[in-house]
Protein backbone atom coordinates (compact mmCIF):
# COMPACT_ATOMS: atom_id res chain seq x y z
CA UNK A 1 0.00 0.00 0.00
CA UNK A 2 1.25 3.48 -0.70
CA UNK A 3 1.54 6.45 1.47
CA UNK A 4 -1.52 7.44 0.37
CA UNK A 5 -3.46 5.04 2.22
CA UNK A 6 -1.40 5.51 5.44
CA UNK A 7 -3.64 6.01 8.22
CA UNK A 8 -4.59 9.21 9.89
CA UNK A 9 -5.17 9.37 13.65
CA UNK A 10 -8.10 11.03 14.67
CA UNK A 11 -7.39 12.66 18.02
CA UNK A 12 -8.81 14.98 20.44
CA UNK A 13 -6.81 18.07 21.18
CA UNK A 14 -7.77 20.58 24.28
CA UNK A 15 -5.81 23.27 25.80
CA UNK A 16 -2.50 25.24 25.64
CA UNK A 17 0.91 24.38 27.06
CA UNK A 18 3.46 21.25 27.20
CA UNK A 19 1.82 19.05 25.36
CA UNK A 20 0.56 16.09 26.68
CA UNK A 21 -0.04 12.76 24.57
CA UNK A 22 -2.31 10.02 26.47
CA UNK A 23 -2.42 6.67 24.81
CA UNK A 24 -5.62 4.36 25.49
CA UNK A 25 -5.64 1.11 26.63
CA UNK A 26 -7.68 -2.11 24.92
CA UNK A 27 -10.44 -2.28 24.16
CA UNK A 28 -11.26 1.48 24.58
CA UNK A 29 -11.03 4.44 22.86
CA UNK A 30 -9.87 8.17 23.39
CA UNK A 31 -12.93 9.06 25.45
CA UNK A 32 -11.19 7.33 28.39
CA UNK A 33 -9.44 10.16 29.12
CA UNK A 34 -12.26 12.28 29.22
CA UNK A 35 -10.97 12.90 32.92
CA UNK A 36 -7.82 13.81 32.13
CA UNK A 37 -9.15 16.04 29.38
CA UNK A 38 -11.04 18.08 31.92
CA UNK A 39 -8.89 17.75 34.44
CA UNK A 40 -5.24 18.49 32.76
CA UNK A 41 -6.12 20.96 29.76
CA UNK A 42 -6.32 23.73 32.13
CA UNK A 43 -2.57 23.82 32.18
CA UNK A 44 -1.90 21.55 29.19
CA UNK A 45 -2.01 20.91 25.76
CA UNK A 46 -4.02 17.44 26.00
CA UNK A 47 -4.05 15.19 23.10
CA UNK A 48 -5.66 12.08 23.05
CA UNK A 49 -5.93 10.00 19.82
CA UNK A 50 -8.24 7.28 18.73
CA UNK A 51 -5.27 4.28 17.63
CA UNK A 52 -6.42 2.79 14.57
CA UNK A 53 -9.75 1.06 13.76
CA UNK A 54 -10.99 2.27 17.57
CA UNK A 55 -12.95 5.38 18.06
CA UNK A 56 -12.56 7.56 15.03
CA UNK A 57 -9.72 5.96 13.15
CA UNK A 58 -10.41 3.80 10.54
CA UNK A 59 -8.50 0.49 10.57
CA UNK A 60 -6.36 0.35 7.95
CA UNK A 61 -4.66 -2.16 6.02
CA UNK A 62 -1.05 -2.55 7.54
CA UNK A 63 -0.49 -5.89 9.01
CA UNK A 64 -1.47 -5.86 13.26
CA UNK A 65 1.89 -4.59 14.57
CA UNK A 66 2.31 -2.22 18.02
CA UNK A 67 5.29 -1.08 16.01
CA UNK A 68 2.24 0.29 13.43
CA UNK A 69 0.15 1.80 15.95
CA UNK A 70 3.70 3.98 17.77
CA UNK A 71 4.62 5.04 13.82
CA UNK A 72 0.85 5.88 13.69
CA UNK A 73 1.38 8.16 16.78
CA UNK A 74 4.43 9.46 15.62
CA UNK A 75 2.41 10.89 12.23
CA UNK A 76 -0.05 12.69 14.11
CA UNK A 77 2.90 14.76 15.93
CA UNK A 78 4.20 15.93 12.64
CA UNK A 79 0.63 16.53 11.42
CA UNK A 80 -0.46 18.48 14.33
CA UNK A 81 2.62 20.51 14.78
CA UNK A 82 3.86 19.06 18.22
CA UNK A 83 7.86 18.63 17.93
CA UNK A 84 7.73 17.04 21.52
CA UNK A 85 5.49 15.95 24.12
CA UNK A 86 4.95 14.23 27.46
CA UNK A 87 3.30 11.06 26.12
CA UNK A 88 1.64 8.65 28.40
CA UNK A 89 -0.22 5.30 27.86
CA UNK A 90 -1.99 3.23 29.89
CA UNK A 91 -1.87 -0.91 29.89
CA UNK A 92 -1.77 -1.38 25.39
CA UNK A 93 -1.54 2.27 25.39
CA UNK A 94 1.66 1.64 27.53
CA UNK A 95 3.54 -1.07 24.59
CA UNK A 96 2.76 1.99 21.81
CA UNK A 97 4.21 4.78 24.22
CA UNK A 98 7.60 2.16 24.73
CA UNK A 99 7.36 1.34 21.07
CA UNK A 100 7.07 5.11 20.21
CA UNK A 101 10.22 5.78 22.83
CA UNK A 102 12.01 3.18 21.02
CA UNK A 103 11.11 4.15 17.30
CA UNK A 104 10.91 7.82 17.74
CA UNK A 105 12.75 8.90 20.74
CA UNK A 106 13.20 13.00 19.53
CA UNK A 107 9.70 12.91 20.33
CA UNK A 108 9.15 12.37 23.95
CA UNK A 109 9.96 14.52 27.19
CA UNK A 110 9.02 12.23 29.33
CA UNK A 111 6.64 8.84 29.63
CA UNK A 112 3.91 8.13 32.01
CA UNK A 113 3.67 4.08 31.68
CA UNK A 114 0.16 3.11 33.61
CA UNK A 115 -1.11 -0.37 34.52
CA UNK A 116 1.49 -2.06 31.86
CA UNK A 117 4.35 -4.07 31.47
CA UNK A 118 7.51 -4.44 29.59
CA UNK A 119 7.99 -8.19 29.35
CA UNK A 120 5.92 -10.00 25.63
CA UNK A 121 3.08 -12.67 26.25
CA UNK A 122 3.86 -15.68 27.77
CA UNK A 123 2.81 -18.46 25.47
CA UNK A 124 -0.63 -18.90 27.17
CA UNK A 125 -1.43 -15.24 27.21
CA UNK A 126 -0.53 -15.38 23.80
CA UNK A 127 -3.18 -18.63 22.77
CA UNK A 128 -5.67 -16.95 24.95
CA UNK A 129 -5.75 -13.47 22.68
CA UNK A 130 -5.55 -15.76 19.32
CA UNK A 131 -8.65 -17.60 20.85
CA UNK A 132 -10.54 -14.44 21.26
CA UNK A 133 -9.34 -13.53 18.00
CA UNK A 134 -11.03 -16.15 16.40
CA UNK A 135 -13.99 -15.29 18.33
CA UNK A 136 -14.50 -11.69 17.36
CA UNK A 137 -14.03 -12.97 13.52
CA UNK A 138 -16.80 -15.63 13.53
CA UNK A 139 -19.33 -13.91 15.56
CA UNK A 140 -18.23 -10.39 14.83
CA UNK A 141 -19.57 -9.28 18.00
CA UNK A 142 -17.21 -7.98 21.01
CA UNK A 143 -19.29 -10.69 23.44
CA UNK A 144 -16.00 -12.56 23.49
CA UNK A 145 -14.54 -8.72 25.53
CA UNK A 146 -17.40 -8.27 27.35
CA UNK A 147 -16.93 -12.47 28.96
CA UNK A 148 -13.09 -12.49 29.25
CA UNK A 149 -11.86 -8.98 29.51
CA UNK A 150 -14.17 -6.46 30.84
CA UNK A 151 -14.56 -8.47 34.35
CA UNK A 152 -10.95 -7.43 34.55
CA UNK A 153 -10.66 -3.77 33.62
CA UNK A 154 -11.36 -2.48 37.26
CA UNK A 155 -10.66 -3.23 40.96
CA UNK A 156 -13.26 -4.64 43.20
CA UNK A 157 -13.36 -1.19 44.17
CA UNK A 158 -15.20 0.44 41.29
CA UNK A 159 -17.00 -3.32 40.92
CA UNK A 160 -18.78 -2.48 43.97
CA UNK A 161 -18.92 1.14 44.53
CA UNK A 162 -19.02 3.12 41.59
CA UNK A 163 -21.65 1.70 39.72
CA UNK A 164 -21.67 4.80 37.24
CA UNK A 165 -17.91 4.34 35.54
CA UNK A 166 -18.68 0.51 35.48
CA UNK A 167 -21.00 1.13 33.28
CA UNK A 168 -19.26 3.79 31.04
CA UNK A 169 -16.31 1.26 30.68
CA UNK A 170 -18.77 -1.09 29.88
CA UNK A 171 -20.65 1.12 27.31
CA UNK A 172 -16.77 1.74 26.16
CA UNK A 173 -16.06 -1.89 25.39
CA UNK A 174 -19.22 -2.51 23.83
CA UNK A 175 -18.14 0.36 21.35
CA UNK A 176 -15.15 -1.00 19.80
CA UNK A 177 -15.57 -2.45 16.26
CA UNK A 178 -14.88 -6.24 16.62
CA UNK A 179 -12.25 -6.18 13.49
CA UNK A 180 -10.37 -3.86 15.44
CA UNK A 181 -10.32 -5.64 18.68
CA UNK A 182 -8.95 -8.71 16.59
CA UNK A 183 -6.47 -6.24 14.88
CA UNK A 184 -5.26 -5.46 18.35
CA UNK A 185 -5.12 -8.19 19.71
CA UNK A 186 -2.97 -9.81 16.89
CA UNK A 187 -0.76 -6.94 17.52
CA UNK A 188 -0.09 -6.81 20.95
CA UNK A 189 0.40 -11.13 20.94
CA UNK A 190 3.37 -10.05 18.20
CA UNK A 191 5.04 -7.29 20.30
CA UNK A 192 8.56 -8.37 21.50
CA UNK A 193 9.98 -7.06 24.81
CA UNK A 194 11.02 -3.34 26.06
CA UNK A 195 13.25 -3.64 28.66
CA UNK A 196 16.13 -2.96 26.76
CA UNK A 197 14.32 0.13 25.75
CA UNK A 198 13.70 1.31 29.53
CA UNK A 199 17.48 0.52 30.48
CA UNK A 200 18.97 3.12 27.80
CA UNK A 201 15.36 5.51 28.24
CA UNK A 202 17.04 9.33 28.26
CA UNK A 203 13.93 10.94 29.74
CA UNK A 204 12.22 10.70 32.95
CA UNK A 205 9.19 8.35 33.88
CA UNK A 206 6.24 8.10 35.90
CA UNK A 207 4.69 4.67 36.56
CA UNK A 208 1.45 4.41 37.58
CA UNK A 209 -0.49 1.37 38.94
CA UNK A 210 -3.43 0.75 40.24
CA UNK A 211 -3.49 -1.59 43.57
CA UNK A 212 -6.30 -3.52 42.48
CA UNK A 213 -4.69 -4.99 39.02
CA UNK A 214 -4.77 -8.45 38.44
CA UNK A 215 -3.80 -7.08 34.76
CA UNK A 216 -0.77 -5.74 35.35
CA UNK A 217 0.60 -6.42 38.66
CA UNK A 218 2.65 -3.90 40.90
CA UNK A 219 5.26 -6.34 40.53
CA UNK A 220 5.41 -5.70 36.51
CA UNK A 221 5.13 -1.35 37.43
CA UNK A 222 8.25 -2.67 40.10
CA UNK A 223 10.54 -4.46 37.46
CA UNK A 224 10.05 -1.48 34.46
CA UNK A 225 11.20 0.99 37.63
CA UNK A 226 13.83 -1.13 38.48
CA UNK A 227 14.94 -0.91 34.55
CA UNK A 228 14.37 2.41 34.04
CA UNK A 229 17.52 5.11 34.57
CA UNK A 230 15.00 8.07 35.97
CA UNK A 231 12.03 6.64 37.03
CA UNK A 232 9.31 7.32 40.00
CA UNK A 233 6.56 5.05 41.30
CA UNK A 234 2.85 5.64 41.98
CA UNK A 235 0.90 3.07 43.35
CA UNK A 236 -2.81 4.05 43.30
CA UNK A 237 -5.02 2.92 46.02
CA UNK A 238 -8.60 1.24 45.67
CA UNK A 239 -8.30 1.52 41.48
CA UNK A 240 -7.95 -1.72 39.33
CA UNK A 241 -6.71 -1.87 36.00
CA UNK A 242 -8.22 1.65 34.57
CA UNK A 243 -6.29 4.11 37.46
CA UNK A 244 -7.17 6.80 35.15
CA UNK A 245 -10.69 6.33 35.16
CA UNK A 246 -10.97 4.58 39.00
CA UNK A 247 -9.36 7.23 40.26
CA UNK A 248 -8.75 10.34 37.76
CA UNK A 249 -8.03 13.12 40.46
CA UNK A 250 -5.71 10.82 42.16
CA UNK A 251 -3.58 10.41 38.57
CA UNK A 252 -4.45 13.85 37.33
CA UNK A 253 -2.16 14.87 40.52
CA UNK A 254 0.71 12.81 39.57
CA UNK A 255 0.67 13.37 35.81
CA UNK A 256 0.36 17.12 36.46
CA UNK A 257 3.14 17.78 39.02
CA UNK A 258 5.40 15.35 36.73
CA UNK A 259 4.24 16.90 33.51
CA UNK A 260 4.77 20.26 35.30
CA UNK A 261 8.46 19.62 36.71
CA UNK A 262 9.72 18.38 32.74
CA UNK A 263 8.24 21.61 31.57
CA UNK A 264 10.55 23.52 33.84
CA UNK A 265 13.31 21.73 33.28
CA UNK A 266 12.82 21.92 29.12
CA UNK A 267 11.77 25.70 29.78
C1 LIG B 1 -5.28 -3.10 27.97
O1 LIG B 1 -5.94 -2.70 28.92
O2 LIG B 1 -4.86 -2.32 27.10
C2 LIG B 1 -5.03 -4.57 27.85
O3 LIG B 1 -5.31 -5.20 29.06
C3 LIG B 1 -3.63 -4.85 27.46
C4 LIG B 1 -3.36 -6.32 27.32
O4 LIG B 1 -4.30 -7.10 27.10
O5 LIG B 1 -2.19 -6.70 27.40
Amino acid sequence: MGAAMTVQLYARDVGVGTPLVLIHGFPLSSAMWLNQREGLATRFRVITPDLRGFGGSVLGTEEPSVDEMADDVARLFRRIGVARAVVGGLSMGGYVAMALCRRHPDLVMGVVLADTRAGEDSAEIRAARLAQVERLETEDTVRVLLDEVLPHLVGPTTFRQRALVYGRVRGLVQATPPRAAAWALRAMAARGESFETLRTLKVPALVVVGAEDTLTTEADARAMVDTIPNAELLVIPRAGHLCAVEQPDLFNQAVAEFTAAIARMAG
